[in-house]
């Protein structure tokens, strides 16, 4: 190894000036980069391993580009120690590295070169002829389109992007071969000074990163200084004021745009879902046509940015044409999560109102019938320095869920928050826009909104992509469940379980499933097992309770079709699974028949029914069935009668592996008069001894000492509560959600009444509603 320079030498503490495009780009050193997987960080280790350079990096997460790199020679610590800059010769460090990180103190300490990663590109970059791309919004896509377009222009170029590009291989390339080296320059941190290069391609100036600029003078300062640092010529965006005032006085300057005066203007421009062609004119004379493959307006423009250098560079336009139609934008712009006839998940990095606006037009533009956003904000100081704008750059979303704000290593502002943009939203007039500070919630929230033909959008520079992977994973297999229930059936996603349980708490179910037939019901069952998801039956929810995390795998609820029918034969009623037992007892006294009138006092379903021989008026309800039809664990039917069934005091075994399709109800005929009288002692039962609001009917089987409404009173437990679930005062066995309670206060008021119950009378109360799902 050389010796770097002669101030390698100076004592700890000083550092001497560097010669550090020739200590970067002619000799080979040691290089420790601090902050390691950050995505310009790990293009730089990228170059300098390239370069020749022994590479070391520490950072406290390991990701996919750092893994890629340790296999290509890169020495990685996850996590940050003093002694791992000790054997470097040159230590970069990122913008997102505080003062205090122990890498960076100790290499300070040492008197050895510590440089910030943009003046490290900047000296790689005086190697070759550097082209950089500036501008606040689409320099990732821009500069991957150019070093595409000179790539496929033969000219070999370098290159380094923010972002992984699928088309160019990786984030940043040296090739030794070409002269030009493509690089996107970051305005966030002011370190665009830093660059000398011999042309720069500007493509807007506003308001942005104000948690580092005072204001838009200090920003326009920053690129004032780049175009006069740049030896070449500047290529500007003509439509955009700011940067039209910076440039347009430069001797030096060629102008793109969609204006009458831009040197290279882009006409008749024909978008499409994820393409537009356009003209091409330079001074007035027509270059050609182009067909862009990256959707959206905006990207057309960044493409005329691209078509003036590589022009000026001398590649043909029909060389630059034909490379624009191959091109692939960067990930997580606009990048496609899923797609199908019903439905497009499309995930993207907007996360300034200008990108989001141009983000979602692009949306608009696929023709799709809706357009759901999920938008997560990415830093406090931006939420509110921007908020105002961030109220109207949703104009073109039906939807729209914002979640809290991504810190990206800010420290919180008080009373800044997703609500924020909310309110600035709302305030804007459009309807449809709500905060989920649950982040993990944000999924359902869009997915339960969901309807065929909507376009999903997730946008933000954190983490946000990750709820748009769920949904998509989700999404696979809820439209293999809708071909199996067809047309006529129902699937939706995260439905709130609390909406279809009388109780009315529980999470969300993955996913709800309404066949309508037997057929169906039995595919459906097949198909999970195959799956291997898990699969529940729900009825009308009265006897259930649904913790707040809601219920993983397939909820089935059979209402409708064939579930829904009821036939009466001589003395004996079929009725479906899904047919409420009030509704067959009705049905027996329009046809004279008795016997089933206690079953007006039960508010569920023939399938619940069953399922726990639910019982009133002393009577249970397999006194009065005659044979049941039901499907196997496998789909298949079976039908039997009531002799070759085993049923308990609130438990039927059967049900617990298998599947009630229909029973066959035994009464007696009888007097209308008699029927009636029964039925409304029924009635007077309920009403002087039961609550009517909501409720989840009685929460304990009565045990065979007290019944347990007797005990719970006894025990003096009436109307005690938590949350806002309370012991009724009407009876005790019950117990009442008096408004937004939630699945783990009635789950917390059900333990101490049997803590309670066994202290002072030794008595082990067990639950008849059936307790399922997630805790949260
Ligand atoms: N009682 C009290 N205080 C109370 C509640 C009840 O002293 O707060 C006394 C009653 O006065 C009565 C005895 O306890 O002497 C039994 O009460 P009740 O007649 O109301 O019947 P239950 O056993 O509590 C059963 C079913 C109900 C059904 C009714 C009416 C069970 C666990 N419950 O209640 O079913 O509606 O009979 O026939 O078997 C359900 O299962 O969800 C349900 C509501």
């Amino acid at each position: 190894m050389k010796p770097a320079s002669e101030e390698r030498s100076a004592p700890a503490g000083r550092v001497l000036p560097l010669d550090l495009p020739r200590f970067l780009t002619r000799e080979h050193h040691r290089v420790h980069l601090v902050g390691v997987a950050g995505s310009g960080m790990s293009g730089l280790a990228a170059l300098l391993s390239q370069l020749g350079h022994a590479v070391s990096g520490s950072d406290k997460v390991s990701t996919m580009e750092t893994d890629r790199l340790q296999r290509l020679g890169l020495r990685f610590y996850e996590q940050h120690r003093p002694e791992h800059a000790d054997a470097a010769d040159l230590v970069v460090f990122s913008s997102a590295i505080r003062d205090n990180n122990p890498v960076l103190v100790s290499g300070r300490g040492s008197g050895k070169p510590v440089v910030r990663r943009a003046e490290a590109l900047a000296a790689i970059m005086h190697a070759k002829r550097g082209i950089v791309i500036a501008g606040m919004h689409g320099k990732t896509t821009t500069s991957a389109m150019t070093a595409h377009v000179l790539r496929e222009g033969g000219l070999h170029p370098s290159h380094y992007v923010g972002a992984e590009i699928p088309i160019l291989g990786t984030n940043a390339h040296w090739d030794p071969r070409g002269e030009y080296f493509v690089a996107e320059g970051d305005e966030s941190d002011g370190t665009l000074r830093c660059f000398h290069p011999e042309h720069s391609l500007i493509l807007n100036i506003e308001e942005e990163h104000l948690d580092f600029y005072a204001d838009l003078a200090a920003i326009e300062e920053v690129f004032a200084r780049l175009i006069e640092q740049t030896g070449g010529t500047v290529f500007y965006n003509i439509d955009d004021a700011n940067t039209a005032r910076l440039c347009a006085t430069r001797k030096n300057a060629i102008s793109f745009g969609f204006s009458d005066t831009a040197d290279y203007r882009g006409a008749e421009v024909d978008s499409h879902a994820f393409s537009s062609d356009f003209c091409v004119y330079f001074r007035g004379q027509r270059l050609g046509e182009a067909t862009l493959n990256a959707p959206g307006g905006h990207n057309v423009h960044n493409a005329l940015g691209v078509i003036a250098v590589a022009v000026e560079l001398g590649i043909p336009f029909e060389k630059i044409a034909a490379s624009l139609r191959k091109f692939e934008h960067a990930r997580r712009r606009f990048e496609i999560k899923y797609e199908s006839e019903r439905f497009l998940l499309v995930d993207d990095y907007a996360h300034h109102p200008t990108e989001i606006r141009a983000t979602l037009n692009a949306a608009r533009a696929t023709g799709r019938k809706r357009v759901l956003a999920m938008f997560q904000p990415h830093r406090y100081s931006r939420t509110k320095a921007l908020c105002t704008w961030f109220g109207r750059a949703f104009d073109d979303a039906d939807r729209v869920v914002v979640t809290d704000v991504y810190p990206a290593s800010e420290p919180p502002i008080p009373g800044i928050s997703g609500q924020t943009i909310v309110d600035e939203i709302v305030k804007r007039g459009h309807r449809a826009a709500s905060y989920q500070p649950r982040f993990e919630r944000v999924h359902c929230d869009i997915g339960n909104a969901l309807g065929g033909g909507d376009l999903v959008l997730s946008l933000g520079a954190g983490n946000i992509h990750e709820q748009l992977s769920i949904l998509a994973a989700d999404l696979v297999i809820a439209e293999k469940l809708k071909a199996i229930v067809g047309e006529e059936g129902h699937v939706r996603l995260y439905e709130a379980l609390s909406k279809h349980t009388t109780l009315r708490v529980g999470g969300p179910a993955q996913f709800w499933v309404e066949p309508q037939s037997e057929k169906t019901f039995a595919e459906l069952i097949q198909f999970c097992r195959d799956e291997n998801l898990p699969l529940f039956v729900m009825g009308r929810g009265s006897n259930l309770l649904v913790r707040d995390g809601g219920i993983r795998g397939v909820v089935v609820h059979p209402s409708g079709g064939d579930f829904d029918k009821i036939e009466v034969n001589g003395c004996e009623i079929t009725a479906g699974t899904g047919v409420k037992l009030r509704e067959v007892a009705y049905a027996a006294r329009a046809a004279n028949l008795g016997g089933l009138e206690w079953m007006e006092g039960i508010p569920g379903v023939v399938g619940g029914g069953l399922r726990m021989n639910a019982g009133a008026m002393g009577k249970q309800t397999f006194e009065n069935v005659g044979r049941i039809r039901y499907l196997d664990s496998e789909g298949n039917p079976h039908e039997k009668h009531r002799d070759e069934l085993e049923v308990f005091y609130r438990r039927f075994p059967l049900l617990e592996n298998n599947f009630a399709i229909s029973a066959t109800f035994r009464a007696l005929p009888a007097e209308r008069a008699i029927i009636d009288s029964r039925l409304r002692e029924s009635q007077e039962k309920r009403r002087t001894t039961q609550p009517i609001a909501k409720s989840a009917g009685c929460i304990f089987k009565n045990p065979d000492s007290i019944p347990a409404g007797k005990l719970v009173d006894e025990l003096g437990l009436k109307n005690s509560r938590v949350g806002n679930a309370r012991v009724s005062q009407v009876h005790g066995n019950f117990i009442v959600n008096d408004g937004d309670a939630t699945a783990a206060d009635v789950f917390q008021l059900i333990e101490n009444i049997k803590s309670v119950a066994r202290e002072k009378r030794g008595i082990e109360l067990e639950t008849e509603v059936e307790i399922v799902g997630e805790p949260e």
